[in-house]
């Protein structure tokens, strides 16, 4: 943007402090809230892959202590992090509001981690139901609650597909994944997002973000359809590339 005529600071000053008002701004709030949200998505898959990496010492029954507390839970999603943002969310200002997001939910990472140590490191046992998607479900309930009402995260995927029932859709995510994730013609992978005004005033920003099953994951979600997992979940007979599941993202303003 260029100024045709000089403003004295204090009163440019203002105006850039001024409540998000023309079009421009909307668009810069909107811009905004897809970066927030889509770096709060990139640390949970950062996260969940260190799980997934660690899967199998942390199922290997002949070890104790597996050395995958919080924080080195965390330390490694921020590399992973690094790797597919090509940016660190250690440098983020801790006072804009994306800052603040993401440090509540790296803290939600080592809070969720550290919660689980004695499960992780139970001697004499397997398979002990840590798994990729409890560690996103428990750290998206972290995290939302920290969060108190300004934002929300949580995985859940199509109805006929979901396993934890409290992870059913809602609304928004049962119509957005039969009438554009699962239609024929959208974007593979791409995000839906929507900006609505809420009757109590204030505005509400969600973003979707599809997820399909992995060769890795058919361990437990594909065939034979209806055979039992590992986990005591009846197999769903997906196949790889099939629609598995949906971050969701939920900003309030
Ligand atoms: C070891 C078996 C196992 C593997 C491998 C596995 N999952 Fe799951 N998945 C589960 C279980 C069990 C749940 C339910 C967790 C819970 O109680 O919240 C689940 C839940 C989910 C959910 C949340 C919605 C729901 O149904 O509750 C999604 C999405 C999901 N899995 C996708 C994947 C994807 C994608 C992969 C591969 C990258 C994968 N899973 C690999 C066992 C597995």
């Amino acid at each position: 943007m260029t100024m045709k005529h000089r403003l004295p600071a204090a009163l440019l000053a203002l105006l850039l402090a001024t409540p998000l008002l023309g079009p421009q701004a909307h668009a810069d709030e909107a811009s905004d809230d897809i970066a927030i949200a889509n770096s709060l998505a990139a640390m949970l898959r950062a996260g969940r892959a260190v799980i997934s990496a660690n899967q199998d010492r942390i199922n290997d029954p002949a070890l104790g202590p597996k050395g995958l507390d919080g924080k080195t839970v965390l330390s490694q999603a921020v590399i992973n992090y690094r790797t597919s943002t090509q940016s660190d969310p250690l440098a983020t200002d801790p006072a804009s509001r994306q800052g603040k997001l993401l440090r509540l939910e790296m803290d939600a990472i080592v809070s969720v981690v550290d919660s689980q140590q004695e499960r992780i490191n139970q001697p004499g046992v397997g398979f002990k139901g840590f798994i990729p998607a409890v560690f996103s479900r428990l750290v998206g309930e972290t995290f939302t609650s920290a969060a108190g009402g300004s934002a929300g995260m949580s995985v859940t995927a199509p109805a006929n597909l979901v396993r934890n029932r409290r992870w059913r859709p809602d609304a928004l995510e049962s119509r957005v994944i039969s009438e554009k994730f699962l239609a024929p013609g959208w974007h593979r992978g791409q995000a839906y997002t929507q900006t609505t005004a809420l009757d109590a005033g204030g505005k509400e920003f969600r973003m979707l973000m599809p997820e399909y099953y992995a060769a890795s994951c058919l361990t437990c979600h594909g065939g034979p359809k209806g055979s039992i997992d590992i986990t005591g979940y009846p197999r769903e007979g997906a196949a790889e590339g099939d629609l598995g599941g949906v971050i969701s993202i939920r900003l309030s303003h």
